[in-house]
C-alpha cells in the first residue's frame, strides 16, 4: 500500500463516520503562541470551548507538522522535523472515549491490517486521576476480539497531552504500539489518542470541560513504515526518490523535504524565528554537501506530493529560487569563514562575524585533532544574544515569541536543575555539557545509571519548588579561590580568568557563569523533564522544558 492509498484510506474511513474532512493548515500558524503547526488539534483548538465549529463537531484531517523540539533525533529510525499527521478530532462531546478507541482499532487492525503490540494508558497522578475508563474499553475490545495485547499504565511524560502553549483544554491519552519489521527496534508508538476532559488554566489549575472533546494523531510517515514493512522511515515510498538523489543521507533529505514545505507556506530564510529554522535547514544541507542535489529533489518532492498538497506546485518556482539563493549566500560566507578558520579565529567570531556554523568549526577541528570548547561558545552565545535583545528590545513588541527571553529562562532552569540534581542523587554528579535552544534545555551530567520515575519526580519537585518561591537571581565578581571557597560550582581546572563572574539562585545554587539569568524563578513556568537517558558512558543526558 503506497501512501497516496495510506492517506486516502484514512480520509475515507472517517468520513464514512460521519466525519467532515478539512484540509490541513498552514505550516505558519495563526495562533502565536507556537511557531511554527506542530499538531492537528492547533487549528480546531476554539472549538474544544466556546466558539463554534464551522466544521460541525466530527471531523478529520491530514496536517503538516514542523517540530523543532526533535530536530536533533533526525537522522534514526522514527524521527522528522516535517511530517504528515493524520487525526480524527471530536468537538463538545460528539463522541468520547468509546467511539476514538473503536475507530483507532478498526483502523489499525481491519483497515490497516496490523497487529497491536501494546497500548498505554494514563495511570494517574497527584493531578488528576487514572484513566480506567480507557483501560475497560480496551478490556472489552480485547475479549470481542480475542486479542492478547498489553494495556500498560505510564505516567503524566507519556500519557498526558497538552495544552499547547500556556493554558488550553488537554487531558489523558491512549497510545497505540505497534511492531516494525526489523528487530531491535522495539515496538513504534503510531497513535496518539487524546482526551481533552480538562482545561488547564494559567494558575497551572485542571478545571473539568463540561463537554470533553477528541483529538487523536498518528505519523503518516510511521504509519507508512509499518504498513510497508520497512525498517525505517526513510526506507518508504515517501523517501525514497530523494534518498536515491542523496545518497541515501537521512538529515538531508529530511532537511530538504522541510524546506520545500516551508517555502510553499511562505516562509523564508531570514535570521529570526521561523526563517531561522528554514535557514539552519538549508544550511545544513549545503554544510554536508549537497547544494547541487537541491534542482532535481525539489523537482521529485513536488512531483510526490503535488497532488495531495496544491500550493506545492503553486510555488515550484519560488520554492526553487529561495533554496538556490541560500545555498548561494551560504557558500560565500563559507569561503570567508574557513580563511577565517584556516587563520585560527576563535568559534564565537567565526559564528557571530562570519556566519560560520559552529557545527562545521566542531568538524573541521576534529579533522586537526582539536576540540571546540562547545561550553564557553555557549556561553559566550547567551550573553550575545541577550545583549541584542536589549538593543532591539523595542521590534519585539508583540511581535513574535522572544526567543532570547526562552533561552534565558532556560538557562536559569539549567542551574536549579544541577543543584537538584546534586540533592537529590549525590555530590558525584557534575556538569557535562548543556545545550540549550528556544524549546528545550538539554543537560548532560555524571551519574553511572538511569534515573527511576521516582528519582525524576523528585527533581522535578524540587526545581520546581525553588521556582514558587519565586528566589532572587544575584551576580556577584569575585576571586576564582574565592568563588571556590564560597562552594561556587564551576570546572575549576579551567583556566578562569583573574575574576569570574558567580550566580547565585538564593541559597539554593551558586555556579560560575557568564550569564544571562533571569531575575527571579518566578518567571519560569513549570519545569518538566522530557527525557533521561545515556550520553556516554556514566554521562546521563536530561532534556527539559519550561510550560
Ligand atoms: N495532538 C496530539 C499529538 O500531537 C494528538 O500527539
Amino acid at each position: 500500500m503506497n501512501s497516496n492509498e495510506i492517506r486516502q484510506r484514512f480520509l475515507d474511513f472517517f468520513r464514512e463516520k460521519g466525519h467532515k474532512i478539512v484540509p490541513s493548515s498552514s505550516l505558519v500558524p495563526t495562533d502565536d503562541s507556537v511557531l511554527l503547526t506542530t499538531a492537528g488539534m492547533q487549528q480546531f483548538k476554539p472549538y474544544y470551548l466556546d466558539e463554534k465549529s464551522p466544521h460541525g463537531n466530527k471531523v478529520a484531517s491530514i496536517q503538516k507538522c514542523f517540530r523543532t523540539s526533535d530536530i536533533d533525533e533526525v537522522g534514526n529510525e522514527k524521527h522528522l522535523t516535517f511530517f504528515e499527521m493524520l487525526g480524527n478530532f471530536s468537538f463538545k462531546d460528539e463522541y468520547f472515549k468509546k467511539e476514538a478507541i473503536e475507530y483507532a482499532y478498526e483502523f489499525i487492525t481491519k483497515e490497516m491490517g496490523l497487529e497491536i503490540d501494546y497500548v498505554s494508558v494514563f495511570e494517574g497522578d497527584d493531578l488528576t486521576p487514572p484513566d480506567t475508563e480507557s483501560e475497560e474499553i480496551w478490556e472489552k475490545i480485547k475479549k470481542e476480539n480475542n486479542e492478547n495485547f498489553e494495556i500498560k499504565k505510564f505516567g503524566r511524560e507519556d500519557n498526558f497531552w497538552g495544552p499547547t502553549g500556556e493554558e488550553g483544554p488537554c487531558g489523558p491519552t491512549t497510545e497505540i504500539y505497534v511492531n516494525p519489521a526489523g528487530d531491535g527496534a522495539g515496538a513504534l508508538e503510531i497513535w496518539n489518542l487524546v482526551f481533552n476532559e480538562y482545561y488547564k488554566n494559567k494558575e497551572g489549575k485542571y478545571n473539568k470541560l463540561d463537554k470533553p472533546g477528541v483529538d487523536t494523531g498518528m505519523g503518516l510517515e510511521r504509519l507508512a513504515m509499518v504498513v510497508q514493512k520497512k525498517n525505517n522511515i526513510f526506507e518508504t515510498d515517501l523517501f525514497e526518490p530523494i534518498m536515491k538523489v542523496v545518497g541515501n543521507n537521512r538529515v538531508v533529505t529530511d532537511h530538504l523535504r522541510a524546506s520545500v514545505f516551508l517555502i510553499a507556506d511562505g516562509v523564508v530564510p531570514s535570521n529570526v524565528g521561523r526563517g531561522y529554522v528554514l535557514r539552519r535547514l538549508i544550511r545544513r544541507v549545503v554544510a554536508k554537501g549537497f547544494g547541487n542535489a537541491i534542482e532535481k529533489t525539489v523537482g521529485i518532492i513536488v512531483e510526490n506530493y503535488k497532488d495531495f498538497y496544491f500550493e506545492l506546485e503553486q510555488n515550484k518556482n519560488k520554492i526553487f529560487t529561495e533554496l538556490k539563493k541560500e545555498e548561494e549566500i551560504f557558500n560565500k560566507t563559507l569561503e570567508k569563514g574557513m580563511r577565517e578558520f584556516k587563520r585560527g579565529t576563535d568559534p564565537f567570531v567565526l559564528f557571530t562575524t562570519y556566519g560560520f556554523p559552529i557545527e562545521l568549526t566542531q568538524e573541521l577541528s576534529k579533522e586537526k585533532g582539536a576540540v571546540v570548547d562547545i561550553e564557553k561558545f555557549n556561553q559566550q552565545m547567551q550573553k550575545h544574544q541577550e545583549l541584542s535583545r536589549t538593543a532591539s528590545a523595542g521590534m519585539f513588541k508583540g511581535g513574535l515569541a522572544d526567543e532570547s527571553e526562552e533561552t534565558t529562562k532556560l538557562h536559569t532552569a539549567a542551574h536549579l536543575l544541577l543543584a537538584a540534581l546534586r540533592k537529590i542523587l549525590g555530590d558525584h554528579v557534575e556538569q557535562k555539557g548543556s545545550n540549550i535552544t528556544i524549546e528545550r534545555l538539554r543537560f548532560d551530567f555524571s551519574h553511572p545509571e538511569k534515573l527511576t520515575d521516582e528519582q525524576k519526580k523528585e527533581i522535578e519537585r524540587l526545581v520546581n519548588k525553588q521556582i514558587k518561591k519565586d528566589l532572587s537571581v544575584t551576580c556577584e565578581e569575585m576571586k576564582p579561590e574565592e568563588a571556590k571557597e564560597k562552594g561556587a560550582l564551576g570546572v575549576f581546572e579551567h583556566k578562569y580568568g583573574d575574576i569570574v563572574t558567580v550566580y547565585a539562585i538564593g541559597a539554593f545554587s551558586r555556579e560560575i557563569c557568564g550569564g544571562p539569568h533571569v531575575k527571579k524563578t518566578g518567571k519560569l513556568g513549570t519545569f518538566k523533564i522530557k527525557k533521561e537517558e545515556a550520553s556516554s558512558a556514566g554521562v546521563r543526558r536530561i532534556k527539559a522544558v519550561l510550560i
